[in-house]
């Protein structure tokens, strides 16, 4: 029987379903069973999550957890995640309690442009080419009027218009380059708007528009979150060691790629989270960061460290674009609910809390990294996995965490332990 189907977007949810159980999974009833039973019992809740996108046939859950004791710029934050990974928000609440007592994190936004271009090909003589634009320039601004006049009123818009010579890359290959504020928003439909808008307004017979469309790639739209203290501050038994060490760490991944990948994976545990749990686009964050860990040729680390005078100073600088307003953050319950936890921020400030994130999960990584190792904390915190796994009861559970609690986890230990439990 052919599996290609037409008109599939068509069928309601139950035809669906049948249609994937008769053909994927041989009619098997719990197949049903476990898509249905992630299903909202409330209906409109569940239409509410069905329409975010196309032929939606339950919900996948995650885990949101909350990491408390955030201090960023004297204020206090309790911080939202969602993230599959156990031990990500332990070591968000671990590093923030510990930096609460050494004067917290320190923020700054350092710029909030957008980018957008487009696109589009012209073999004639480049100075008509500018010419036409300079005429052009006002009217692409005209163009765009009827959708920046709300964005103008919220304080943003469209920064600029240029027009870009790229035909040493590619023959015959021009740009708009567009820039753009757009405040509480991530901007995406906006800028992406404005974009089609100018292209109709732009293209002539002699101009192929290729195509328009915002850029992930956002270098000037920069945040910063640092901590410091002097070192003996940073309490252990060699705080010194420490703080070497540690520092030594970051330089690593400041000139080595497949550390510097490691390193920045382990900040976009912290970042994501909070992205996912806003209902923000964390493919567009992770893209944007990665771009820029790269901006000099070479993938590198987005944190820095430096020990001078005996202060430990410890930081990031990384591109986020978020929105505070419009998108899923207006629409999803849960998204709505982590902004009204962190006291509904501006987006300037969610970069802030989102890059500090990314810098506590940095910390708590290196801290762990530099002194126990990773797996120590982390096969604590993956346990629970493998007891799940396993099916243990909660008495079981009990003894063998109690167990484990001096000794170090390994897959093979749990299941050895609970072999020897249920003889
Ligand atoms: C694991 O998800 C993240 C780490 O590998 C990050 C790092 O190595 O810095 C622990």
């Amino acid at each position: 029987m052919s599996k290609i189907i037409s008109g599939f977007s068509k069928l309601s949810k139950e035809e669906k379903i049948d249609w994937l159980s008769t053909n994927y999974f041989n009619n098997q009833p719990e197949i049903i069973k476990t898509i249905k039973q992630y299903w909202n019992v409330d209906e409109k809740l569940q239409q509410l999550h069905d329409d975010f996108i196309e032929n939606t046939i339950s919900n996948f859950y995650m885990p949101y957890g909350i990491a408390p004791n955030f201090v960023i710029n004297n204020k206090n934050y309790v911080i939202p995640m969602v993230v599959e990974e156990s031990s990500v928000v332990a070591a968000a609440s671990l590093v923030a309690k510990f930096w609460s007592t050494r004067g917290g994190f320190k923020t700054e936004v350092i710029s909030t442009t957008k980018i957008g271009q487009v696109h589009f090909m012209y073999s004639g003589n480049k100075s008509d080419l500018e010419a036409y634009f300079n005429e052009q320039k006002p009217e692409l601004f005209k163009a765009t009027a009827s959708i920046t006049k709300n964005m103008e009123k919220r304080g943003g818009g469209i920064l600029d218009i240029q027009l870009v010579d790229k035909t040493n890359d590619l023959e015959n290959y021009y740009q708009l380059h567009v820039t753009f504020e757009t405040k509480d928003s991530m901007g995406a439909n906006f800028i992406n708007s404005c974009l089609e808008a100018m292209a109709n307004q732009f293209r002539k017979d002699d101009i192929e528009i290729i195509m328009s469309i915002l850029s992930n790639y956002v270098p000037e739209c920069i945040v910063r979150s640092e901590v410091s203290c002097k070192i003996e501050d940073l309490g252990g038994d060699d705080p010194y060691k420490f703080a070497r060490k540690f520092e030594q760490a970051v330089k690593i991944a400041e000139i080595e790629p497949y550390r510097a990948v490691t390193h920045n994976k382990g900040i976009m545990n912290g970042i994501d989270s909070v992205v996912l749990a806003t209902g923000n686009d964390f493919r567009a964050i992770e893209a944007g960061a990665h771009a820029y860990a790269s901006k000099d040729g070479q993938y590198r680390s987005l944190t820095h460290c430096s020990i001078e005078d005996d202060v430990f100073k410890f930081w990031i600088e990384l591109p986020l674009a978020l929105g505070t307003v419009g998108g899923l953050t207006a629409l999803h319950p849960m998204a709505k609910l982590s902004l009204d936890m962190m006291q509904r921020p501006s987006a300037r400030e969610l970069m802030e809390i989102m890059a500090t994130a990314g810098l506590a999960q940095n910390f708590a990584a290196l801290r762990a990294l530099t002194t126990k190792g990773i797996q120590h904390g982390h096969m604590k915190m993956h346990l629970q996995n493998i007891l799940n796994q396993l099916e243990a009861t909660s008495k079981e559970k009990e003894k063998i965490v109690a167990f484990f609690e001096n000794k170090t986890v390994s897959h093979s230990a749990v299941v050895d332990k609970f072999n020897e439990l249920r003889k």
